[in-house]
């Protein structure tokens, strides 16, 4: 099989509308299309299009389009190979036929391909090792103690890297993988010419990325005397840590169900929650919340519940994170753990206790607001001056104006000043620099397209397209200046065949005018009538436009003829002409 057999397989296969809405339920018919707000740019109306009939999406406010596979790979944020490679387990055709197509891939690929297997085999081991093997008793023993379930152990693929330095790594060298490679990704650890075993006598927690691949580890110490208290995988070809969540690939499902994410500083919280059911949760490891993190929720959630540790450390994060988010587009909100320290001992407290501290969550502005005035004295000058000041910040990055000015109203009340005052804080804390921490992410939010060229005349095609009872009427085709796109029209309703087959005809390049003209959204029509009257006053408006552009060019030749002393009265007589028909027209 080729690979281009293997796309067309693959998309003969699937519906587009079935796996674009198992991403977004959200996605609506609406005349001919699917609509629903795009998932690659944030916005709240929506002008995210998708076409059953040619099968491909087009956003109208980013510009972005595709067909399944591409759409696949955005939402993913995968390589093409990858989205194939999914999109053909979707459509249950066995990867082995894939695996001509894989061996022409990058060097790069494959080599994603041998570490991301190689991190599988070790992660299989430990988690062996602590189920089954004598050497895993230890592990065993610490786990009791934390209140590990087996059914998380299993889920997440828990381990235990016994006290020993070589025995990942001989069970690793008689699977064929070499010493060097080993050292590289971060399994084995070097020191002079000797290398071991990377993690010994750790609580091992794979780091799935979101689509299920191992893509590194992080090691908790069972012995109070190791340091550091965790040890993370270095980052590899496939594990980059600003872009990676601790459990996003076990919580997406019940992200999209429940509609919100819940984010937790610790990585034991996660697993700890599965097991009181509560499973849309998800942990940055230690590491601040960054950008690339919260674009990567983004896709399936607009609301963030954090819940962090209960500690000065957790409040910073907290505030970080909030203006970080809000500036994103999510909504926020915050669950109090106190007086537990963090949610695995708020669990440990009681099975239904998470539970009732979410459904209790506040936003954060609220939650900061209160712990605020527990801690300050607010029937002193220095203590209102004190919240005024600390709130402020966070005030000036709720992105919800209502919200906002609700907040500004509430602050000034408890601080019994006039809501100018409170304004005043938030313009100049909006001045001052924000902690807002950019980690250079990749994908950032493309500039939205507002002029878009020719839209009339885009227009009266879209409509011939999607309205084809219109294209047996005898139109002027010279009224068109845009014939770049009169061109895709033509060669979109050219002979017997269908749209959808003339499509696959075009060159890429033209491919995305075509989609746009396909689905651009139209206005819907009443009736018959209705639509025929756009159509004439469409047509007249064009005609119009294109008289006005016809007469200036002539008048511009007329000038130049009559500077040669050139003959112009057949010039003159087109002239007059025009000029009638642009009088009669109005
Ligand atoms: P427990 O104390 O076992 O409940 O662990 P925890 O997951 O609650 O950890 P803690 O609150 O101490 O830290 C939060 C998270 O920060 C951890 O889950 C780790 O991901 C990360 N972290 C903590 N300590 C270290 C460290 O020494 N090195 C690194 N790289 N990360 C750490
Ligand atoms: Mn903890």
């Amino acid at each position: 099989m080729t690979t281009r057999d293997v796309i067309e397989e693959v998309k003969q296969k699937l519906d587009i509308i079935t796996i674009v809405q198992d991403y977004l339920p959200a996605l609506k018919h609406s005349g001919r299309n699917f609509f629903a707000p795009c998932p690659f740019h944030n916005e709240k109306t929506p002008s995210f299009s998708v076409s059953q009939e040619i099968q491909r999406y087009k956003c109208f406010g980013c510009g972005e389009s595709g067909d399944v596979i591409t759409f696949v790979q955005n939402m993913e944020n995968v390589e093409f190979p990858k989205a194939l490679e999914l999109c053909a387990k979707k459509a249950g055709i066995p990867l082995e036929r894939l695996s001509s197509y894989s061996q022409k891939d990058s060097k790069l690929f494959e080599k994603k391909k041998a570490i991301l297997g190689a991190n599988q085999l070790a992660a299989e081991f430990f988690h062996y090792i602590f189920l089954k093997h004598e050497r895993g008793e230890e592990g065993r023993i610490y786990a009791r103690k934390r209140k590990f379930r087996k059914q998380e152990v299993k889920k997440f693929l828990l381990g235990y890297a016994p006290n020993d330095f070589q025995s990942l790594k001989a069970f690793l060298s008689k699977k064929g993988y070499s010493e060097a490679d080993l050292v590289s990704w971060s399994l084995l650890t070097q020191k002079n010419s000797r290398t071991y075993d990377k993690f010994r006598n750790r609580l091992m927690f794979p780091i799935h990325n979101h689509i299920g691949d191992i893509v590194g580890f992080s090691g908790r110490v069972i012995s109070a005397d190791d340091i550091p208290k965790y040890l993370n995988s270095s980052e590899t070809l496939v594990y980059k840590k600003s872009a990676i969540l601790y459990g996003l690939f076990q919580a997406r499902d019940s992200i999209r169900k429940n509609k919100f994410v819940i984010i937790v500083e610790g990585n034991v919280d996660v697993p700890m929650a599965h097991k009181v059911g509560i499973e849309n949760i998800v942990a940055p490891m230690g590491t601040a919340l960054t950008k690339e993190q919260l674009q990567l929720l983004k896709r399936y959630t607009d609301t963030i519940y954090f819940a962090f540790d209960n500690d000065t450390a957790g409040q910073k994060a907290l505030i970080r994170s909030h203006e970080l988010a809000q500036d994103l587009g999510f909504t926020t909100k915050s669950i109090d753990v106190a007086p537990y320290g963090d949610v695995d001992e708020l669990i440990s407290g009681g099975d239904q206790l998470l539970q009732e501290r979410i459904d209790d969550a506040v936003s954060v502005v609220r939650f900061i607001m209160r712990s605020l005035a527990k801690e300050l004295d607010l029937e002193s000058a220095e203590g209102k001056s004190e919240l005024g000041h600390r709130i402020a910040p966070i005030l000036a990055h709720v992105n919800d104006e209502i919200a906002k000015n609700h907040y500004i109203q509430e602050v000034a009340d408890m601080l019994d000043v006039k809501i100018s005052v409170i304004q005043k804080l938030l313009v100049e804390s909006k001045s001052q620099k924000t902690t807002v921490i950019d980690s250079g992410a990749e994908k950032v939010n493309k500039p939205i397209f507002q002029e878009r060229k020719n839209t009339k005349e885009r227009y009266l095609l879209s409509f011939l397209l999607q309205y084809p009872e219109f294209r047996s009427e005898t139109i002027d085709w010279d009224i068109f200046s845009d014939q770049h796109a009169l061109d895709i029209y033509k060669k979109l309703t050219k002979g017997e065949k269908s749209i959808s087959k003339n499509i696959e005809g075009l060159k890429d390049g033209e491919k995305d005018l075509a989609t746009e003209l396909l689905m651009q959204q139209l206005g819907s029509f009443e009736s018959d009538v209705e639509a025929k009257h756009f159509f004439k006053e469409h047509i007249a408006e064009l005609t119009e436009i294109y008289y006005k552009r016809r007469l200036g060019e002539l008048k511009k030749q007329l000038k130049h003829q009559e500077q040669k002393g050139e003959e112009t009265a057949e010039l003159l007589s087109e002239i007059s002409a025009i000029t009638n028909k642009l009088k009669t027209h109005k």
